[in-house]
């Protein structure tokens, strides 16, 4: 077998290795345009946990890398003029000159042919080969040559960085995040060996423009940085080595293989040094791609070739997902200058979710104790909510707070509480003291109004389509029911129309005839006689996502008429499923007639004695479907530009405001964004940004951040924690608290939602349906004393039993 390897980097190089293992009748060439070592960058660093694979991929070489390893366990942030130390990690870098010198005689020893100083100018001529493998870097020719097949994406971070070296003797990695006279400049700083750190400089496009490095030299990189970074690096240097600013490429192809051609490391796909994975991506494809063709052996190349992106194409998305929030974090970071040095540590650490709060809390518990006092500091001192919204207040948590509390909404003592008893002794805890050890972030109270959530849970709405005409029975009852009774700081009751035309199903609840009232003030009164959960309503109308059948595959498509199809009403006469017939383009009396709707139902919420307002205003239905162009083609003063496109969920919010008693809240849930960012074809975060501040200056005082719903074409990066970013984003730049959802897979990551200071509640649908006990459950877990309730008190973990 002839075999081709384009690249003498990490990934050429041990690929050659692993195949003579495996074939060692296989001829090799490495060609490689540069001298032997003569390379780029400085340190390679490696976290703990992904060494194991060198081992048992080949131990001699592994054995090598090891000798040479800088190892350490702490990650020190300079940060607001402080330092903070979090341990118990584990990295291990060298130089990337050694590393290359070990492969390169591995390589060699094992009989690879290396050609070094032969520039490959078309990847074409070697097809002839039995196999090419691609692994020319991050610029790649081949995949540039073959682009068609690959179908490559690159897309450019918004940083500017340098990737330079020091003789700084540092011992742990190192960032470092300067305020200078141009703007904030960080530093990624490890050490490799006994005298090198690696030292990569990364600042955003304006401080790199005002400090003069568009264009700079070497030597004049070097001389800036230093001069940034002086205070830290004592008269120790900087060094340079072909230090060019760049900006990071993200480089993604939809395939990685062209005939007997297949890609490897960074010409298929590259991962921000910020997670320092790219040199393991590229080894680990070597014995992916190897241990494709010991499986269907080398007389096959389409299969291995085939096999190998199979196996490898999910872990290596994967990992991109992890670098490129991670990079984002990067781009973001000047957002969290007002936070806490131990906070920003915090959300440091957790930037990528690949380390939550548990993990943290497992690896550093002493910084994470930190982390939940400042939090319950901040709290206290009403320093949390972006919007200022959140005002913390020392109150007794043994005292029923708020409209949820012992009198009821019209004025009316509920009817008797197993919770007027009082039980004291289960409560202390909850009252921490600064100082002194505090709860994880969750059991920290939240205000609103004159609504206090004794926790920072909250049960997602979630449609149950088991109404009648409407009307909410007996599985709400228990549905809701148990939910509170489970601890959440706050439960929202699922998606209720305001008129019947308004509901997605013939199942849908309903907040639009006399009889809905009292059938909602059964729960209500059971939710605040048997736990002390506040009980939200969630208002809305289904707009163009009306009449459809509902089956229990969720799997929803349009009533017919014989079904009991009904007409459906929506900014522009567009149906949302090609399918359907189309809705009515609203006239202004049908606006005029919904939001009436929408009051009357408030009315009756209240009446009903919720607590908590949601206008629903996300996914596509009607308020949704105003907000983005792409269900809004209207010509008039409700459609183009965003302006107009607000301007009727606007005056929905405003009457609704109006009708709804000042003591009580009101949040607004939103679709942040359709998932065309980059085209901004949709509603975009950026536009969400607007329409949430000008929620809060009409006395919105939350915004409940959900995405999508408008098209069936919006395709959500779907994964952990997965909207938060877009709840963050809001928080900060509209200045507003914020409740995150979507795949916050239970406290864990709500802890670390929170603790990062990127949302102000955490909002949970699925985990509260596999789990309605899931707060008592994390408290448990925690070992945090909370209520439960009175019949289930037997049942409670103590201490000591
Ligand atoms: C600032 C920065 C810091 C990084 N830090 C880390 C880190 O700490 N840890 C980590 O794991 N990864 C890190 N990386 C990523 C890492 O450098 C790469 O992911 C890794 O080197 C990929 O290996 P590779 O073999 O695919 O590509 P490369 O290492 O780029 O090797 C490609 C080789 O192909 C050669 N070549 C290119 N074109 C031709 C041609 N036409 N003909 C012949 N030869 C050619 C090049 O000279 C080069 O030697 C960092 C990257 C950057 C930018
Ligand atoms: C069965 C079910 C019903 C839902 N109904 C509603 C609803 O009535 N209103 C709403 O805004 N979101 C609704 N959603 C969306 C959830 O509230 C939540 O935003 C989504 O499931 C993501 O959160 P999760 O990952 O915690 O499940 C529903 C979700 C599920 C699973």
């Amino acid at each position: 077998m002839r075999v081709e390897v384009l690249g003498g980097g990490p990934a050429g190089l041990y690929f050659g290795i692993l195949m003579r293992k495996a074939f060692p009748d296989a001829a090799i060439t490495v060609r490689e345009r540069n001298r032997p070592r003569e390379t780029f960058g400085f340190g390679v660093v490696f976290s703990d946990e992904t060494l194991g694979f060198l081992d048992e991929a080949d131990a001699e070489s592994a054995a090598e890398i090891r000798a040479r390893f800088r190892t350490w366990s702490d990650i020190r942030t300079w940060f607001e003029g402080e330092w903070t130390v979090s341990t118990g990690h584990g990295f291990s870098a060298l130089s990337r000159v050694a590393l290359l010198e070990i492969l390169e005689r591995r390589a060699a020893a094992l009989g690879c042919e290396l050609r070094f100083e032969d520039e490959v100018r078309d990847p074409a001529v070697f097809l002839d080969a039995d196999l090419v493998v691609g692994c020319d870097g991050v610029n790649s020719l081949v995949r540039e040559r073959f682009a068609e097949s690959f179908r490559p994406k690159v897309e450019l971070g918004r940083c500017r960085f340098s990737w330079l070296g020091s003789d700084w003797p540092i011992d742990a990695f190192t960032f470092l995040f300067v305020e200078s006279e141009h703007g904030l400049f960080q530093a990624h700083a490890y050490p490799y060996d006994g005298e090198r750190a690696t030292f990569i400089v990364e600042t955003h496009e304006e401080a790199w423009r005002a400090a003069g490095l568009d264009g700079a030299s070497d030597a004049e990189t070097v001389a800036t940085c230093e001069r940034i970074f002086a205070g830290h690096l004592g008269g120790h240097r900087l060094i340079a080595n072909r230090s060019l600013w760049r900006r990071f490429p993200t480089v993604t192809c939809e395939r990685w293989r062209h005939e007997n051609l297949v890609l490897l490391g960074d010409a298929a796909h590259t991962a921000h040094f910020s997670i320092g994975s790219g040199t393991k991506l590229a080894m680990e494809d070597a014995i992916a791609l190897v241990a494709a063709f010991r499986a269907h052996g080398s007389g096959d190349v389409p299969r291995a070739l085939a096999a190998y992106e199979e196996a490898r194409w999910l872990d290596v998305a994967k990992l991109q997902r992890a670098a490129q929030t991670s990079r984002r974090w990067f781009e973001s970071s000047r957002r969290y200058r007002a936070q806490a040095p131990v906070t920003f540590t915090f959300n440091l650490m957790t930037r990528s979710k690949r380390i939550t709060y548990d993990n943290l809390r497992a690896r550093d518990p002493e910084l994470v104790a930190a982390v939940d006092r400042e939090f319950r500091r901040a709290w206290r001192a009403g320093a949390h909510a972006a919007g200022g919204a959140d005002v913390g207040e020392d109150f007794q948590l043994g005292e029923r707070q708020g409209v949820a509390g012992a009198v009821g909404p019209s004025g009316v003592a509920p009817s008797p509480s197993p919770f007027n008893e009082s039980r004291s002794q289960l409560l202390e805890t909850e009252k921490v003291e600064d100082g002194l050890p505090a709860p994880p972030p969750i059991f920290t109270p939240f205000r609103a109004r004159g609504l206090v959530l004794r926790n920072r849970i909250v049960v997602s709405p979630m449609c149950q389509y088991s109404a009648v005409d409407g009307e909410v029975g007996d599985w709400h009852l228990v549905h809701l029911g148990s939910r509170a009774l489970g601890g959440a700081g706050l439960v929202i009751a699922e998606m209720t129309d305001v008129t019947a035309e308004g509901r997605i199903t013939h199942g849908c609840a309903g907040l639009y005839e006399r009889a809905h009232v009292a059938a909602w003030k059964r729960i209500v009164d059971f939710v605040h006689r048997s736990s002390r959960a506040p009980i939200a309503i969630q208002l809305a109308h289904a707009g163009r996502k009306g009449s459809m059948l509902h089956d229990w595959s969720f799997t929803d498509r349009p009533l017919t008429a014989a079904e009991g199809a009904w007409a459906t009403l929506a900014p522009s006469p567009v149906p949302y499923d090609p399918s359907g017939p189309p809705p009515k383009a609203m006239d202004r009396a049908d606006m005029d007639r919904v939001r009436e709707a929408f009051v009357r139902a408030t009315r009756w919420a209240d009446e009903a004695g919720f607590d908590w307002l949601e206008l629903h205003a996300a996914h596509g239905y009607l308020l949704s479907s105003f907000l983005s162009p792409l269900a809004n083609f209207r010509d008039d003063d409700y459609g183009g530009a965003l302006e107009n496109r607000m301007r009727y969920p606007l005056e929905v919010f405003r009457a609704v405001r109006e009708a709804w008693p000042a003591a009580k809240p009101i949040s607004v849930r939103v679709s942040a964004s359709d998932w065309f960012e980059e085209s901004g074809a949709g509603t975009t975060a950026a536009e969400t940004v607007v329409f949430a501040r000008q929620l809060g200056a009409l006395g919105c005082d939350l915004i409940d951040v959900s995405s999508a719903g408008n098209v069936p074409e919006s395709e959500p990066e779907f994964g952990r924690m997965y909207q938060v970013p877009f709840a963050e984003q809001i928080r900060y730049e509209a200045a507003i608290p914020v409740m995150a959802v979507g795949a916050i897979q239970g406290a864990d990551h709500a802890n670390t939602v929170l603790a990062a200071g990127r949302a102000d509640l955490a909002v949970m649908a699925r985990p509260h349906l596999a789990d309605p006990y899931l707060t008592l459950h994390a408290a448990a877990g925690y070992g945090v004393d909370v209520e439960w309730p009175d019949p289930y008190f037997p049942a409670k973990p103590r201490r000591g039993r």
